[in-house]
C-alpha cells in the first residue's frame, strides 16, 4: 500500500467553503455589536475559516490572538512560526492593544478561557466589554465547551458551534476526490446513494476527524463506497466511545421482549412513523422524548433500548456518572459537549440513563452542589427545547426526589410515564419471555402458578429465577421444569419487601405527574 493520500488544505477563496448554518446566528451578534462572544468548539480551523468568510463579509479586519504568538492579522496559510503586533503575548496586554485597533475587526483569541482564572484579566475584559460597545470591534474567545466564570456571565453571550453538517462533509469528499483525481489506486464512489450512506455514517466527526476516517478507509481499501460504510461508522463509534462521555450501544431487543407496559407501547406504536419524511410532511414535529421512572428492575432501560430498535436508530448512552463527577465548573461543559455529539450524529436516540445517578451524592456529600445540578438540567432542558434535529431523548429515573423540578415540567419530555412492578398477568408473560430467551418451550412450564408465586417481583427478579432454576436442573440433571423454578421464588427475597416505603413514596408522587405505563 502506498502512503496516505495528501489531503486538501483550506481553499484560498473563502467562497469555496459552505458555510456553517450557526454563522448567521454570529452575524446577527456582531453586527448588533454584542462585544464579547464565545464560541465553543473543538474546531479551531473550522470556525476561523468560517469567521474569515464573515470578517470579509462586514468588510472588517480578523484578528488572532494566541500566547504564543500574540496579536495578528489572521489569513488562510500563515506559517505558525509569523510573530503578532509587539507586547501583545501577555493576555492583560492584549485587552488593553485591542482598544487601539483602528480597523474595525473580530478578534478571535484562542485558548484565553484558561486565562479567565486570573482575576485581572476577568476585570480586563468587563472594563472591554464596556469599551467597545461604542466601536465596531467585537471579541470572541474561542475555545472547546467550557464554563464561564459567574462574574462574566453578563457579559459573554454563548455559542455552540454544531459539528458539520452533511453539505460540509459532502464537500470535504468533494476536495479529497479532487486531491486523489489522478491517482488510479483510489477510487471514490460516483453513486449518490453510497454517497449519502458514507457522510451520513461520518455525521457526528468533526472535519478534521472525518478527514482522517476516510484518509484511512482509503489508504486501507482502495476505495470509499458503499462497502466501506461499516468501516467509517466503526471508527466513529470508537472516536464517539473516547469522548467518555457517550457510548454506542448494540440494541437486539424489541418492544415484544417486553412483558406489560401497555400504555407505553401503545404511546410508541402510535408514533413509528415519527422519524420519517411522512411525518415532516403530515406536518408533525419530531418527538423529544421520553422520560421513565419507577421501580427498579421493572424495563425502563428495556424500554429504551426497545425504543432506539423501534426507531431504527443508533443508541447513545450518556453517562450521567461521568457528568457529575467531574472537576467542579467541568459537569456543564461537558453536557454541552455531550449534546452536540449527540445532534451530531442524529437521527439517533439519546439514551440517559439514571438520570439522577450522581446526583444523590452530590448533595449528601456537603461539598455545595454550588447550583451546578441547576445549570446541567438547565443546560440540557434548554437544548431540548431549542434543538430541531431528530434526536429522541430517553431518560430513566428511579429516585425522582433528587431530581430538579423543572425537568419534569410540561413540555419538556413529550411524556412522563411512571413504571410499577408488573402485575400477575404481566409477570406470566414476562416467565414466558424468558423462558423463550434460554429456549425453553414456556407452554411445558406452569407459568400462571409461577405468576402467583411472585407478588412483589420484579421483572429483573423473574429473570433471575428463571436462571436459578435452570441452573437447579443442570445439576439433578434434567431438563427445566416448573419446580426449579418455585423454588427459587421461595429462595428469593424481592427488592420491593424492604424496599416497600420508597416504593409507596414514587408511586403517590406519580399519581397526577406522571403516566402509568402499565
Ligand atoms: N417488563 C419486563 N419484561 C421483560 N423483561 C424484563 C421486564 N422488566 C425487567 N426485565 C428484565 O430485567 C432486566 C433488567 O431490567 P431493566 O430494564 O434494566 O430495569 P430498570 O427498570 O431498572 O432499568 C431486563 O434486561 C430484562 O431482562
Ligand atoms: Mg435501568
Amino acid at each position: 500500500m502506498s502512503e496516505v493520500p495528501n489531503m486538501p488544505t483550506s481553499p484560498e477563496e473563502p467562497d469555496a467553503i459552505p458555510v456553517a448554518p450557526v454563522l448567521g446566528e454570529i452575524e446577527t451578534l456582531v453586527r448588533a455589536r454584542y462585544p464579547l462572544i464565545a464560541i465553543l468548539s473543538w474546531e479551531e480551523e473550522r470556525v476561523m475559516t468560517n469567521l474569515f468568510r464573515l470578517a470579509d463579509k462586514l468588510d472588517k479586519h480578523l484578528m488572532e490572538w494566541s500566547i504564543t504568538r500574540g496579536l495578528l492579522r489572521y489569513r488562510a496559510h500563515v506559517p505558525t512560526q509569523a510573530e503578532g503586533r509587539k507586547g501583545t503575548k501577555d493576555p492583560l496586554a492584549v485587552l488593553k492593544s485591542i482598544l487601539d485597533l483602528s480597523e474595525p475587526s473580530i478578534v478571535v483569541l484562542k485558548d484565553f478561557e484558561n486565562y479567565l482564572k486570573d482575576s485581572a484579566v476577568r476585570r480586563g475584559l468587563r472594563d472591554l466589554a464596556l469599551a467597545l460597545r461604542f466601536t465596531y470591534t467585537s471579541v470572541i474567545i474561542l475555545a472547546p465547551p467550557f464554563s464561564i466564570p459567574r462574574e462574566l456571565d453578563k457579559d459573554i453571550t454563548l455559542v455552540d458551534f454544531p459539528l458539520p453538517t452533511m453539505e460540509e462533509l459532502d464537500d470535504l469528499l468533494r476536495r479529497i476526490e479532487v486531491e486523489v483525481d489522478e491517482n488510479p489506486e483510489y477510487n471514490i464512489t460516483k453513486g449518490a446513494e453510497e454517497r449519502h450512506r458514507l457522510l451520513e455514517a461520518a455525521m457526528g466527526l468533526t472535519l478534521a476527524e472525518a478527514e482522517n476516517v476516510f484518509a484511512k478507509t482509503l489508504v486501507k481499501t482502495g476505495r470509499l463506497g458503499g462497502d466501506q460504510v461499516p468501516e467509517v461508522f466503526s471508527e466513529k463509534r470508537q472516536i464517539v466511545r473516547k469522548s467518555g462521555l457517550l457510548e454506542y450501544v448494540d440494541v437486539k431487543e424489541s418492544l415484544d421482549d417486553i412483558g406489560g407496559l401497555v400504555g407505553l407501547k401503545e404511546w410508541l406504536a402510535e408514533r413509528n412513523l415519527a422519524f420519517t419524511d411522512k411525518a415532516r410532511e403530515f406536518g408533525l414535529p419530531p418527538p423529544k422524548g421520553l422520560l421513565l421512572l419507577g421501580v427498579q428492575g421493572c424495563g425502563k432501560s428495556l424500554s429504551a433500548k426497545a425504543i432506539a430498535s423501534l426507531y431504527r436508530m443508533p443508541l447513545l448512552r450518556l453517562d450521567m456518572g461521568a457528568i457529575f463527577g467531574s472537576y467542579v465548573g467541568e459537569s456543564e461543559s461537558r453536557i454541552r459537549q455531550a449534546l452536540q455529539l449527540a445532534q451530531g450524529v442524529s437521527p439517533c436516540v439519546l439514551w440517559i440513563d439514571e438520570i439522577d445517578k450522581g446526583l444523590g451524592g452530590l448533595r449528601g456529600s456537603g461539598s455545595g452542589d454550588s447550583g451546578t445540578t441547576q445549570r446541567v438540567f438547565g443546560t440540557l432542558v434548554t437544548w431540548m427545547q431549542e434543538n430541531t434535529r431528530p434526536v429522541f431523548v430517553a431518560a430513566t429515573a428511579n429516585n425522582i426526589s433528587v431530581l430538579p423540578p423543572e425537568i419534569m415540567r410540561k413540555g419538556r419530555f413529550d411524556e412522563i410515564f411512571f413504571v410499577d412492578l408488573p402485575e400477575a398477568p404481566t409477570r406470566e408473560q414476562i416467565f414466558g419471555i424468558h423462558l423463550q430467551r434460554v429456549g425453553r418451550d414456556p407452554q411445558k412450564i406452569d407459568c400462571a402458578r409461577l405468576a402467583e408465586m411472585t407478588s412483589g417481583f420484579s421483572g429483573a427478579e423473574i429473570e433471575a429465577a428463571v436462571v436459578s432454576g435452570l441452573f437447579r436442573a443442570l445439576h439433578a440433571g434434567r431438563d427445566l421444569e416448573t419446580k426449579d423454578i418455585a423454588k427459587a421464588i421461595e429462595q428469593t427475597f424481592p427488592l420491593s419487601f424492604t424496599m416497600r416505603e420508597e416504593i409507596e413514596g414514587i408511586r403517590n408522587w406519580a399519581k397526577g405527574r406522571a403516566r402509568p405505563a402499565a
